[in-house]
């Protein structure tokens, strides 16, 4: 373990090295997959300066990584052949942080990382607070593409154009599921945020799809994020226009990338949605669309020590 060494993030090449841990570790029981990571490290801009992530390598392998997002949460994952890392990992987490409390997110079926963080003081927050549902489905019997008179589906390889998709991605993401009546809020997805997406690995244009009105804007968007090495997609993000809502587009965009995504040789499509009964819209969406829960998310708290 004398070999084990760690260093700041430096810059995206150390996001891909994140991304290989992930890929490596993928299974049912993970918690990130390689597309939300790259999502949510270049949807917005600016925010690297906030962040601390630091990355611990064995030789030239990842062996484990911990990135702290915002106000004391954080993500973190350590190779199970390298637990004895675990308290090395979260005493950088703690001092690098200043806020009051640190959280983090833990699936129910990751027992050794619920073990190594009640270990550490933390508690499992309670089940009113929102948590996630990972669910999955098979890429077999897929339903058809079903879209309403004069809208049509396209992918990024055609449509191509950043600024309309980081517009479609605003309009959709202002105004939350069943509360379109409420002044909207504004997404920070901007063009130039979604060139640094579609720059970032495995970012695939024929697997963003967008639902394109008769008046021409963009209705409704779905990407797709396949690891290849493991024949699964992500779906991050997807959302309707919330002047398109309740038409079957947020369906028709899944269905769409879903059939993309099948041409590759992918076997599995997962998403992650709100599991909570205060946002019940979007698993409504994937229950209907054939995906299945497979496991859940707690979030794990403590409060800093004196
Ligand atoms: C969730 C969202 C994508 C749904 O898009 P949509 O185009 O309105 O969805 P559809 O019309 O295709 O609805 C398909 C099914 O999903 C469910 N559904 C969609 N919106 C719902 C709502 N507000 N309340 C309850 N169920 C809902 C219903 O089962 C619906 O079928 P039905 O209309 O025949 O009853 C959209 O509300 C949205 O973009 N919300 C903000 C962003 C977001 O939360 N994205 C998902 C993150 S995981």
């Amino acid at each position: 373990m004398t070999t084990v060494s760690s260093r700041d993030y430096a810059g995206p090449a150390d996001l891909r090295a994140m991304q290989v841990l992930a890929q490596r570790l993928w299974s049912r029981a993970s918690y990130h997959h390689v597309g939300d990571l790259a999502w949510q490290r270049f949807e917005h801009l600016g925010r690297e300066p906030a962040w601390r992530t630091r990355i611990w390598r064995d030789g030239e392998a990842v062996v484990g990584w911990a990135w702290l997002v915002e106000a004391g949460h954080f993500y973190f994952q350590v190779d199970p052949a390298y637990s004895v890392l675990f308290d090395e990992v979260f005493d950088w987490i703690e001092a690098a942080s200043d806020a009051s409390a640190l959280s983090t997110g833990v699936l129910e079926n990751q027992p050794d990382l619920i073990a190594a963080l009640q270990r550490r003081g933390y508690q499992a927050g309670s089940d009113a607070y929102p948590f996630n549902l990972k669910t999955a489905r098979t890429l077999e019997r897929l339903p058809p593409l079903v879209l309403p008179e004069g809208y049509r589906a396209a992918s990024m390889a055609e449509l191509g154009d950043p600024d309309a998709r980081a517009l479609a991605h605003r309009n959709a993401w202002s105004r939350i599921a069943g509360r379109e009546d409420m002044p909207p809020s504004l997404s920070r997805v901007t063009g130039e945020s979604y060139r640094n997406v579609m720059a970032a690995w495995p970012y695939r244009s024929d697997l963003d799809w967008a639902i394109v009105a008769p008046d021409g804007r963009w209705a409704a968007n779905c990407c797709i994020w396949l690891d290849g090495a493991n024949q699964v997609g992500e779906l991050e993000p997807v959302g309707t226009d919330a002047d398109f809502r309740r038409l079957g587009l947020g369906r028709g965009v899944c269905i769409a990338a879903l059939h993309a995504l099948r041409e590759t040789g992918a076997d599995q499509a997962i998403v992650t949605c709100r599991g909570d009964e205060a946002y019940p819209a979007p698993r409504k969406l994937y229950f209907e669309l054939g995906f299945e829960t497979y496991t859940r998310s707690y979030v794990y708290r403590r409060k800093r020590l004196a």
